[in-house]
């Protein structure tokens, strides 16, 4: 990018004019009055009122209010940091296939690989006890945001950066008005001519996490899936829909807020692959019964919808299982499997709050190419969760019924919603490079659409949403890139869209 050129000294000068009051969306009172009977940080009447000055999610970071929660926080982790070891898989014990997909959910017992001592275990539960104490208390409803502001969020730090332009422009072709705050770790990731040029024309903001964590550094640095809870707590908005920076929807995701699962439950949550693979001992530690494997699948997190006002207590308890994360509760919850981060942290925080939440049903699916007879995974799709909850009620299906029961019945499952490329991912700085999959030719000798042919996706996402990405990376590459990439760009997107 030409973000070499730019000097730091200029980088901070631009950091200072972004604060100022501009990405805020208030929402209609009609809407709120039901939603915001949680706990909001101003509690009462008064949450009813706009904030008297809207703020910026800069803003909202560098806010007294803000680092004191932090320090608050910060202080409360570094007290209940349990002493024990570093929690390691053993060398004999791996998590296999048939964990992750038994033949026979029912059947199947949770895989535990994990051993710890009765002290370890006692240990772990005292600190855990402590926290739900602190999480269930003052904590939740002091938890700073701008009551009644909607927004979304998404991390792009370090290699995350180059992906993140291109998932906007996606996200405002479907019409999408929301502002957007991009989380960024430190200032190393901060390019001014994204942060300072383009992300403001998209209605977007760049965001240091760094800046807050300074003020009050925690005893570890950071991870990078530690960040996406950060992210949500500490971004301005009250209601966040959470997207990695390789996500985007393909239809509006505005009207989710104002839809059902997510105004009953203030909570939506979409499925992996598999189903969890977590140790018996996480509900041993966490006091909480086991649900059985065939309730739901295992949770991706890719893409989440919070309402900050409702799930302040679970939200905090997932900070605890992230920041104690790497060491402890991503082994526990994960043992290995394919994907162990913070998928499962969000899950089991509501789970073990007893909050409401909604687990889309719709398998998640994969998205991708036949090409020479080999078929090529790009990322996955995601369902609309309006509409699975319209089909399930006009559907009636029995309330008793499992995600299993409903794989197997002939119900429809819902249109894709979102797309989440997280195996070919569109990284404008790497994707014109010697060897990118985009380059791959077929035996006829031809350029090929990446998600399949036109007629199939436009059956999936009512339009031609390939097209859409070829324009935004023309647009892209063009604006970021040399004269030369934004050439082979449109040579490239020509080349691809030539066979439907
Ligand atoms: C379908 O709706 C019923 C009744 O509203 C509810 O109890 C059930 O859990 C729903 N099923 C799914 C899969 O969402
Ligand atoms: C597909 O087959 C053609 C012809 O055999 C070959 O030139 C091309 O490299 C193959 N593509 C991939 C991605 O393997």
């Amino acid at each position: 990018m030409r973000r070499a050129l730019l000097t730091l000294p200029f980088a901070l000068l631009l950091l200072l004019f972004l604060d100022q009051p501009s990405h805020y969306f208030p929402l209609p009172a009609t809407t709120t009055t039901s939603s915001t009977t949680g706990s909001s940080s101003d509690g009462g009447l008064s949450s009813f009122f706009r904030p008297a000055r809207p703020i910026s999610g800069h803003a909202h970071l560098h806010s007294p209010t803000v680092q004191s929660f932090w320090r608050l926080l910060r202080d409360e982790l570094f007290r209940l940091t349990p002493a024990v070891d570093p929690i390691h898989q053993p060398d004999d014990g791996k998590v296999t296939g048939e964990d992750q997909a038994p033949e026979n959910l029912d059947n199947h017992p949770r895989p535990s690989l994990i051993y710890l001592d009765e002290i370890t275990k006692t240990t772990l539960r005292t600190s855990h006890d402590a926290m739900l104490k602190f999480a269930r208390g003052q904590a939740s409803s002091e938890l700073p945001f701008q009551v009644r502001t909607r927004g979304i969020v998404t991390t792009a730090g370090g290699s995350y950066f180059g992906m993140v332009v291109v998932s906007l422009r996606m996200l405002r072709s479907t019409g999408s008005k929301l502002p957007v705050t991009v989380f960024l770790d430190t200032h190393k990731d901060y390019d001014p001519l994204v942060c300072g040029e383009v992300l403001p024309d998209l209605n977007a903001e760049c965001v240091v996490l760094s800046d807050l964590l300074d003020t009050a550094p925690p005893s570890t640095p950071l991870l990078r899936y530690q960040y996406k809870v950060f992210a949500i707590l500490f971004s301005p908005f009250q209601e966040v829909l959470f997207l990695d920076a390789d996500a985007f929807p393909a239809h509006n995701p505005d009207q989710l807020f104002d839809t059902q699962p997510y105004k009953s439950t203030g909570l939506v949550t979409w499925p992996d692959f598999w189903v969890s693979t977590a140790s018996p001992l996480i509900f041993d530690i966490t006091r909480v019964k086991a649900p059985p494997l065939a309730a739901r699948k295992s949770s991706e997190a890719g893409i989440l919808l919070y309402d900050k006002a409702r799930h302040a207590t679970d939200l905090l308890m997932a900070l605890y299982y992230n920041f104690f994360g790497p060491d402890l509760y991503y082994p526990l919850l994960a043992q290995g499997a394919a994907g162990e981060g913070d998928k499962d942290t969000f899950l089991h925080a509501a789970t073990v709050i007893g909050a409401e939440w909604y687990d889309v049903k719709s398998p998640v699916t994969v998205m991708g190419r036949w090409l020479n007879d080999t078929w090529h995974s790009f990322g996955m799709k995601q369902a609309d969760p309006a509409e699975e909850w319209n089909i399930n009620e006009t559907s009636k299906l029995d309330p008793g019924k499992t995600l299993n029961d409903l794989h197997q019945s002939t119900l429809k499952t819902a249109r894709p919603f979102f797309i989440h490329n997280n195996i070919v991912k569109f990284d404008i700085e790497r994707i014109l490079e010697p060897g990118s999959a985009l380059f791959d030719i077929n035996e006829a000798g031809h350029l090929q659409r990446v998600w399949g042919p036109q007629q199939d996706v436009i059956q999936d996402f009512g339009y031609d949403v390939e097209q859409v990405l070829w324009t935004e990376l023309i647009v892209t590459a063009c604006q970021l890139m040399t004269m030369r990439d934004c050439r082979r760009m449109k040579d490239l997107a020509a080349g691809v869209l030539a066979v439907p």
